[in-house]
């Protein structure tokens, strides 16, 4: 089916340089970019966005990283978007992402992992709300 998800660029990836090769690796394998910004997120934005894993240990240390410098929020869609998007990505754990993958390619620690993509079509629309009003979404499905 045609699907929207949610991609963040995260704070590690942007300082490497690399939003235009990620971008490459979404559009070579289908996915369009429907809306896009840069942001800097506040500690606020973070813990909201991130607010299931609250009571996690590492919940500190992912907001503490996620407002550490600019990240790019994206819309990407296509077909089956949200499961194509995870393939691109790769594992959570770098350690696991398979050759080839963004989190292969470009992540250093399951902390520092380069992306963050939507679980599922329910958590996509909630993330992508999050971020972005209907209007800014150039999305042909509307
Ligand atoms: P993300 O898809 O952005 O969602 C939550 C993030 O928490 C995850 O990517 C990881 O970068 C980070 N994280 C750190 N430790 C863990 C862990 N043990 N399990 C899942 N996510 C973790």
């Amino acid at each position: 089916a045609l699907e929207r998800t949610f991609s963040i660029i995260k704070p590690d990836a942007v300082a490497k340089n690399v939003i235009g090769a990620i971008y490459n690796r979404f559009e070579s394998a289908g996915l369009r970019i429907v809306a896009a910004k840069m942001i800097h997120l506040s500690q606020q934005q973070a813990e909201g966005f991130y607010a299931e894993h609250k009571e996690r240990p590492f919940f500190g240390a992912l907001v503490e990283f996620m407002t550490s410098g600019p990240v790019m929020v994206q819309v990407l869609e296509g077909e089956n978007a949200v499961a194509k998007n995870r393939e691109i990505m790769g594992a959570t754990n770098p350690a696991d992402a398979l050759a080839g993958t963004l989190r292969s390619d470009y992540a250093a620690s399951i902390d520092e992992n380069a992306v963050h993509g939507s679980d599922a079509p329910e958590s996509a629309a909630r993330e992508i709300a999050y971020f972005f009003s209907d209007e800014e979404v150039c999305s042909r499905t509307r």
